[in-house]
């Protein structure tokens, strides 16, 4: 017999969305697969999510590496169309706007094998952003198109999606961070890292921060006006490694660079930070159910409702360190949790595939 549902993850932002979607699943009885690309790779990138976040090892991994776009979405493509024309599920589910999420999408569409996409209908509407093709073509294709915020749904609408086919199911991005609260130990990272009580946190790795020497150089000074405010702990993506190193951002005697975190100690460490300066998609929406203030250095924002509801704002390099030190003397508002962000995502995304199947 053919398997019933068959996940594809690929990069870090994947696999806290997954979690909890096979935690529930598997409360329902549903044979499952998990299949890795191997779009991410490194121990901190990968690895660790696995083991802290309870998700099985990957019944394949692709193993597909680095590349460029074509390069990796055509790699995905050929170990993805082998193996589904094998395992012949019964629904595909993809997660999230990485090129592994396209990858899957097009090739189960062109199986004729139904997806389903979590994460739906988020849109930047900036077409320079990679991720925002990703995302248009996902949607166009997806059987079962599951929503994290009213916004997606009502995009969704306006590009003609069926309203059967749309689940408003909240966020399992909190579900997976309600789940680790507990875990998430400030104190102890703060100790293990010798930080002081005050601090700030700074992951960066979009293309339109870190590719271009340029860029990077702005963005350099940019955090080194913050750290001149406060500390700056920097995991550091390896996407933006070495340019940001040519850029001098490591030289500031405040900017404390490191490896990047597993997910308990990166988010221990958000927990306890003053403020956080991110372009990450995932961690504009953890500060929100956190509290804690976050500058996001984009011009725009698939996730508004981290804005409208949460302790998001977008700022540019120029202005970044006027925005920290605003946020540090301004008496942070309780952040308003976003409808459906309660921890019971993955449940609902279960029930509706369950349903189908
Ligand atoms: C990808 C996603 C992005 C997401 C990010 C999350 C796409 C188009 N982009 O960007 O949406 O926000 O993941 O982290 O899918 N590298 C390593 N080790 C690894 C993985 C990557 O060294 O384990 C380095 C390689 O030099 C690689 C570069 O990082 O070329 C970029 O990796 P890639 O997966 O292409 O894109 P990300 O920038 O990670
Ligand atoms: N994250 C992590 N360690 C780090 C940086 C980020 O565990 O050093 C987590 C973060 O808390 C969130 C996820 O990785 O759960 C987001 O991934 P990323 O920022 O790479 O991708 P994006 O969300 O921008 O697509």
């Amino acid at each position: 017999m053919s398997v019933q549902v068959l996940h594809v993850t690929g990069a870090r932002p994947n696999f806290p969305k997954a979690a909890p979607v096979v935690r529930a699943l598997r409360e329902h009885g549903v044979d499952q697969r998990l299949v890795h690309t191997g779009q991410h790779y490194d121990e901190q990138m990968c690895d660790v999510f696995f083991r802290q976040l309870g998700l099985p090892e990957p019944d394949v991994n692709l193993g597909v590496g680095s590349g460029s776009h074509a390069v990796q979405t055509g790699t995905i493509m050929a170990g993805l169309e082998s193996l589904l024309s094998q395992e012949q599920p019964r629904l595909v589910v993809v997660y999230g706007d990485v090129n592994s999420t396209l990858a899957a999408a097009l090739v189960a569409a062109k199986l004729r094998i139904p997806f389903a996409h979590v994460e739906a209908g988020l849109r930047s509407f900036n077409r320079a952003m990679p991720e925002e093709i990703n995302r248009l073509v996902t949607d166009r294709l997806a059987e079962i198109l599951f929503a994290t915020s009213p916004d997606a749904v009502a995009h969704l609408a306006s590009e003609g999606v069926a309203a059967d086919r749309i689940h408003f199911v909240g966020n399992p991005m909190i579900d997976t961070l309600m789940v680790n609260l507990d875990r998430l130990d400030a104190v102890r990272i703060r100790a293990a890292l010798r930080l002081p009580e005050q601090y700030l946190v700074a992951t960066l790795h979009r293309p339109s921060n870190v590719d271009d020497a340029g860029d990077a150089a702005e963005l350099a000074k940019a955090v080194h006006a913050s750290a001149d405010l406060l500390p700056v702990v920097m995991p550091v993506h390896p996407r933006g490694r070495a340019s940001l190193a040519a850029s001098g951002m490591f030289d500031h005697p405040r900017v404390r660079v490191v490896d990047p975190m597993g997910y308990v100690e990166f988010l221990s460490l958000v927990r306890g930070a003053a403020a956080v300066i991110t372009d990450s998609g995932g961690v504009q929406e953890e500060t929100t159910v956190l509290g804690i203030p976050c500058l996001t250095l984009r011009p725009d924002t698939e996730r508004p409702v981290t804005i409208t509801h949460g302790t998001n704002q977008l700022v540019d390099r120029a202005g970044l360190a006027v925005s920290v030190r605003a946020a540090l003397d301004r008496k942070q508002r309780a952040p308003r949790t976003p409808p459906l962000w309660d921890g019971r995502a993955g449940e609902r995304i279960a029930d509706v595939i369950a349903d189908f199947l």
